[in-house]
């Protein structure tokens, strides 16, 4: 199959394209290389893969790449409630115009796949599932919502994922479990606001699997919404600061010191994708384990420091 993955330079994108390619996919990977290229130098020489470096909301760019492909999977985004703050015109352009571009490219024959987020529910009573009504509360949830809106009309299927984690090419340090390994390794330190509060994860290896999943039973998943994560992989807050701490030492420290824009505070069922064959393959403590292989040798500039 000829595949068009946007955002394929990208934290999930890193690890789906080689994925794809060696199951015999062609693929032709569309992101304007926001976080440089060095991700994607591992896999560049690929003969089934083809580069095309622009941004999605150019119709000149995107409208070639859509027509090659049989199917496009659409993560391209800004991504995350405080990048979407940092610059709201940039996430409204990106993650809403750039989305219905790609809508209005993509023809009745082609399967459509977007990238979602739990953030889309906002504050939820219970166990959130696919039919709990959603409530956004940041713009990056908002313009996801609005994502969603449209890939639903155009047919297309809809992968609300949990809170991503582990090792990527393109490795994001914002992002909870990788932020707190960072913290405990570099700071020796992890001070936790909102605790208490349950969060649901999903391995980065999984988050690309599932969209092989999403090409084999397109049929069945069309025009859906689905949760993807683990029934298994529920946790606080504060277990996560736990299971880092098994295998490595530093101190925890409770205190009010911020809040989740989001309000995630929930658990989220998974029973759908599961009815699907979809099963997560990556626990969180092989999550931590491999992320505590290799940050304590990442180091994040300090371009003050005089030592
Ligand atoms: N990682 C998570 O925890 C998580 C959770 C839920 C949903 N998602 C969704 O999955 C998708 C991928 O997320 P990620 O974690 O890989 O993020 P990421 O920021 O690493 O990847 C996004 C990619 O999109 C590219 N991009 C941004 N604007 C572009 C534009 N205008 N034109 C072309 N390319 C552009 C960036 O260069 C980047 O490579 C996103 O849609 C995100 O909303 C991720």
């Amino acid at each position: 199959m000829n595949i068009l993955v946007t955002g394929g330079a990208g934290y999930i994108g890193t690890l789906l394209v080689p994925m794809l390619l060696e199951a015999g996919h062609k693929v032709i990977l569309l992101d304007n290389f926001m976080w440089g290229v060095k991700p994607v130098l591992g896999f560049v020489h690929h003969p089934n893969l083809t580069l095309v470096a622009g941004d999605i909301r150019d119709e000149r760019i995107t409208a070639p790449a859509v027509r090659q492909a049989d199917a496009i999977l659409h993560l391209a985004a800004i991504v995350g409630y405080p990048a979407c703050a940092g610059d709201e015109h940039l996430a409204q352009t990106v993650n809403i115009d750039g989305t219905r571009l790609i809508c209005k490219l993509t023809g009745a024959n082609q399967m459509l796949v977007f990238a979602s987020t739990g953030s889309t529910y906002g504050q939820v009573e219970g166990i959130a599932n696919e039919t709990t009504p959603i409530n956004p509360l940041t713009l990056y949830g908002r313009t996801k919502r609005e994502g969603e809106t449209m890939v639903l009309d155009k047919g297309g299927i809809c992968l609300r994922f949990a809170t991503v984690f582990g090792i990527s090419p393109r490795l994001r340090l914002d992002l909870l479990v990788n932020d707190f390994c960072y913290q405990a390794c570099h700071n020796g330190v992890i001070i936790l606001f909102e605790g208490h509060h349950r969060r649901t994860f999903l391995h980065a290896r999984d988050a690309a699997r599932v969209y092989l999943l999403a090409l084999d039973r397109y049929a069945d998943m069309k025009g859906g919404i689905f949760n993807v994560g683990s029934s298994t992989m529920n946790y606080t807050k504060l277990d996560i600061a736990r299971e880092i701490r098994k295998v490595r030492k530093f101190y925890l420290h409770e205190a009010a010191v911020g809040e989740d824009l989001d309000k995630r505070d929930y658990e989220v069922c998974y029973n759908k994708i599961a009815s699907m064959g979809f099963s997560a393959t990556v626990s969180l403590a092989d999550g931590i384990s491999e992320l505590l292989k290799i940050v304590p040798y990442i180091h994040v500039q300090n371009e003050w420091r005089n030592a």
